[in-house]
């Protein structure tokens, strides 16, 4: 039998990958701080049994084209809105993610996110280092509480819940919108579904939990942040495609609310010269919701598992078409 070929668009720790080296001949772009070029992509897709690719890779019809051998595709991330699903069960390539194993750790960065803007942690922190603290004052750095507030969740899937929880521990009142209502959700979290309109109008954090689709992409806009409290804070840790930063912007600038926690943008990596960093009331991080070395290994093993599984003949683990 030939021996299956494995492309990883991306530098992964070489002892992560043992059960695919032992399956077979294991290529990976090994540029750490370079995303692997689309050409290259499409020539190894021509080659290979099995592709491991980021959130940032296009998983579209050009490259599926290509992927004549390719028997499966193993995303690393639990968003796949860089992939074209339907085209993918077409051509007959399995495509899996990676829920689960990075739910708890990414409802913890929305957490350190909400805090870090509601208290100013950055800018406060940036004050030290800058020699700026001559002495203690009042007023000086303060910020909103988060205990005690209202917390709207955008999207209550898992990593909604687990920030639900979170912010269960912080006494908040729990609001939340979804396609459809979670009972359980609701019993356990004492949360409360609201249309999006009301969450937005009684949020003091509104956090952005939803995958993008068709259905939620620009859905925060100028219209949404006029609804919003003007003490409110925005939190995005899901995908930057749900919002029209052009408003968000605006709407910060404008006071039409307070602060914004970013982890996620419409273009990443966003250009150090973008009006959302000049902003004071702006936290902004590098897409790194699920980024701790527990997390990200567990997340390459669940690839790992899902590209075995099926090269030896077996089910996918986690597969989303
Ligand atoms: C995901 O998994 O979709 C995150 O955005 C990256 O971990």
């Amino acid at each position: 039998m030939k021996t299956p070929k494995i492309f990883i668009t991306r530098k992964c720790p070489e002892e992560s990958l043992e059960a695919l080296k032992s399956l077979g001949e294991v290529q990976m772009w090994d540029k750490e701080d370079e995303p692997c070029p689309r050409d290259l992509l499409l020539e190894k897709a021509k080659e290979a049994d099995a592709l491991l690719t980021m959130l940032s890779d296009q998983v579209d019809e050009e490259l599926l084209n290509k992927a004549e051998n390719v028997k499966v595709i193993s995303n690393l991330a639990v968003g796949y809105d860089n992939i074209n699903l339907d085209y993918a069960k077409q051509k007959n390539v399995i495509i899996t993610n990676t829920p689960d194993v990075l739910t708890d750790t990414t409802a913890d960065l929305t957490f350190a996110l909400i805090l870090a803007a509601a208290r100013r942690v950055i800018e406060a922190a940036d004050y030290v280092k800058e020699g700026k603290w001559t002495s203690w004052s009042p007023l000086l750095l303060a910020g909103a509480d988060v205990h005690h507030k209202t917390i709207g969740i955008v999207g209550m899937g898992k990593i909604g819940q687990a920030v639900a929880k979170r912010a269960k521990g912080f006494d908040m009142n729990i609001l939340y919108h979804n396609r459809s209502r979670d009972y359980d959700a609701e019993n356990k979290l004492e949360a409360v579904y609201k249309s999006l309109n009301e969450l937005l109008a009684q949020s003091d954090f509104v956090v952005c939990m939803t995958p993008l689709t068709n259905e939620t992409k620009k859905m925060f806009n100028a219209d949404s942040f006029r609804k919003m409290k003007s003490s409110a804070i925005f939190i995005n840790t899901s995908r930057g495609g749900t919002v029209v930063e052009e408003d968000l912007i605006k709407a910060l600038e404008e006071g039409e609310i307070a602060g914004a926690g970013l982890d996620v943008f419409e273009n990443e990596p966003i250009s150090p010269d973008h009006p959302l960093l000049k902003l004071p009331n702006t936290v902004a991080l590098p897409h790194i919701g699920s980024a701790t070395l527990e997390t990200r290994y567990a997340m390459i093993d669940c690839c790992v598992q899902n590209i075995k599984s099926v090269l030896t003949g077996k089910s996918p683990i986690t597969p989303l078409n």
